[in-house]
This record gives structure tokens, C-alpha cells and sequence, in this order.
């Protein structure tokens, strides 16, 4: 199965990290007649707000015009989501770009999409590995556009186990006392931040305890804070980290923690994944030890162009990925820069 990174025009030294080449630019599709349907998962949802936005604007400034992209709101339902799909069929677009309210799902909706002969795009969450290959081995014009998931829970593990047990272990029992917050569970991205965050401590050399079972917050802030002010109340001063796989429920954890009593960097830590605004501003001021940019822009631009190109009659790899860059202290203030 073929694999291709991309990153975008980002300063690769203001952000400390290696970033990919730019793609090469699709090749020249007269675009200006185009329909492109776009389903969102759910729009109430900050990153995928963030990540639609990018979508629609970047498909303008590439010569969509702004009647021809369509975009729906799944609002979390498997059965809605899939009428929108129908809708577009039936309406003819000439591109699909899809976040999936539920990834299983990806074979029905890749066999009725490709039956209609139209170029189909998944973004944020990605089906099985195994249905890739069947688009590859098909030939289909499909493809995935995001990250590798499994990237931002080890950055997550990182930014923790560099602190040092030292730093951590406040209770002093030599080890990492830790809850979990974990995203949806139907999610790919949810499940490796869950596995990668905790397998890059380990192998960083420090023990680690969790001190309940992993509890699922849906990626919402509500449930964060819901969640986390329970952890607070039973495991008091034992919890010294706060694992959660994005930023709007980290935000809400750090509300629990606050309203605890409790500071991070003091007395406890706390990481995300996103880089929302107020995550990378409560990074910089100190209230949350780190998180990870979700490069929604180049995620956004690639998903664009993997459309465009197969307009232009290009074949795309199956699955392409950007990269995710760690965000602590000391880039917070270039990654905020640069989403300006
Ligand atoms: C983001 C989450 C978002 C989810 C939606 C993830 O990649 O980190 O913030 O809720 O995608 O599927």
C-alpha cells in the first residue's frame, strides 16, 4: 500500500521540527464548474471547525466557486450523515471529501461513492487499514488525507517523560500516577493517543500507574471537566498527570483543576492535542504543560488538492499523512505566531 507525508509551507526552523516538502501543486484542473460535497462529522466541534474553514477557503483560492462547495453537518449520526452522502450523489457532485461519522462504515460509503464514479477524500478519521488496501488494490480513486495518529500520543508521552520522574512523582512512589481521557472510541485517533501517549513514557524508562480504567469524554469540554473533577475528588494528590486526547477536553480538565485547588506545573500536569488557541495560550502562561498541533491547515490544503488532482485525472496514494509538532514552553509562541 502506498504512503505519501506532506507538510505545508510552514518555517520549519520557527517550529523546530522537520516538516515535509510541499506537495507538487496538483496539476491544473479547471476547477471553476466543479462540485465538491463535503460531510462533517459534526460541526460542533472546535478542531473540525477549524478544519472546515481551512477546507472552504482553500478550495476558493484554488477556483471553486463558493455555490459549488456544499458542506453538511452529520451532526453525530450515522443515518444522517449517510442520507448527505446520498443527496450528493444524486446531486452529481464531482468530489466527495468525507469525515466519517463512524470509520467502520467506510466500505458502504466507498462502494456506493466509487459505483457513481466519483473521487472520494476521507479526512480526520481514517478507515481500516484494510480497506485501504482494498482501494488500492481496486485502483479506486480514493484516498485518506491526515495524520498518523500514533505520532501525537508518543508526542504526548514525550513531553511528559522529559519532565523527569523527579519533576513527576510528587507522591513519591517512584512512579507515574496518571488518568486517561480518551476521545471517541470508534476513533483511530482516540485509540492510538490512548496507547502511543502511555508506550512513549514507558519507553522513555518511567513506570507508569494508571489510576482507573481509561474513561471516554467524547472529545468534549464538558466531559473533560465532568470527568476529571471526579479523578481529583477520589484520587486527590496521587493524580499527577492528565492524559487527554485533545484540547477541548483538556481545557475542561483544567478548569476541574483549577476549581481543585490544584496548579500545573506545581502539582500536577496536564497535555492535549490540537494547539487550539486557548490551549497554546494556556501552554505559554504554564497551565497546561503541552500539547500537539493538529496541522488542520495542511490536512485542510492537502485533502483539497488530493481532490483536485484526481479531477485532474492524477492517481493519489491511499493514505497521506502530515505531520504532527510537539508544542511545550519553549515553541508555543512560534506555533501561535504562525497560525495567526
Ligand atoms: C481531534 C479532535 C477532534 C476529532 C474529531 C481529532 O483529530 O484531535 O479534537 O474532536 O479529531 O474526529
Amino acid at each position: 500500500m502506498s504512503k505519501k507525508w506532506f507538510g505545508i509551507a510552514l518555517s520549519a526552523a520557527l517550529i523546530g521540527t522537520a516538516m515535509c516538502a510541499i506537495p507538487a501543486a496538483a496539476e491544473e484542473a479547471d476547477v471553476a464548474d466543479k462540485k465538491v460535497g463535503i460531510c462533517i462529522y459534526q460541526f460542533a466541534d472546535n478542531f473540525m471547525t477549524l478544519f472546515r474553514g481551512e477546507l472552504e477557503n482553500y478550495l476558493v483560492d484554488q477556483g471553486f466557486t463558493a455555490e459549488n462547495i456544499t458542506i453538511q453537518d452529520g451532526k453525530n449520526d450515522i443515518n444522517e450523515q449517510s442520507n448527505q452522502i446520498d443527496a450528493f450523489i444524486a446531486d452529481g457532485v464531482d468530489a466527495l471529501i468525507i469525515n466519517l461519522v463512524d470509520p467502520s462504515n467506510a466500505p458502504t460509503v466507498t462502494d456506493k461513492v466509487v459505483a457513481a464514479g466519483i473521487p472520494l477524500v476521507y479526512i480526520n478519521r481514517e478507515p481500516e487499514e484494510s480497506e485501504e488496501q482494498r482501494w488500492a488494490d481496486n485502483g479506486w480513486n480514493v484516498t485518506y488525507v491526515g495524520c498518523d495518529a500514533r505520532q501525537s500520543g508518543t508526542y504526548q508521552g514525550e513531553i511528559i517523560a522529559d519532565l523527569g520522574i523527579d519533576a513527576i512523582d510528587f507522591n513519591g512512589n517512584g512512579k507515574v500516577d496518571y488518568v486517561m481521557v480518551m476521545g471517541d472510541p470508534a476513533n483511530s485517533d482516540a485509540q492510538y493517543r490512548t496507547e502511543f501517549s502511555i508506550k512513549a513514557v514507558e519507553e522513555a524508562g518511567l513506570e507508569v500507574n494508571a489510576l482507573r480504567d481509561t474513561q471516554i469524554g467524547n472529545w468534549q469540554q464538558e466531559e473533560g471537566n465532568r470527568i476529571v473533577t471526579n479523578d481529583l475528588a477520589q484520587f486527590a494528590d496521587d493524580l499527577e498527570v492528565v492524559f487527554c486526547n485533545n484540547d477541548a477536553m483538556a481545557l475542561g480538565a483544567l478548569e476541574a483543576i483549577k476549581a481543585a485547588g490544584r496548579t500545573v506545573g506545581e502539582d500536577i500536569y496536564l497535555v492535549g492535542v490540537d494547539a487550539l488557541d486557548e490551549a497554546i495560550d494556556d501552554v505559554i502562561d504554564g497551565s497546561m504543560t503541552g500539547t500537539v498541533f493538529n496541522n488542520h491547515i495542511a490536512q485542510a490544503d492537502g485533502a483539497a488538492d488530493a481532490a483536485i488532482a484526481f479531477l485532474a485525472g492524477e492517481a493519489q496514494d491511499v493514505q497521506q499523512y502530515c505531520d504532527y509538532v510537539k508544542v511545550t514552553k519553549e515553541n508555543a509562541e512560534d506555533i501561535k505566531a504562525l497560525l495567526q
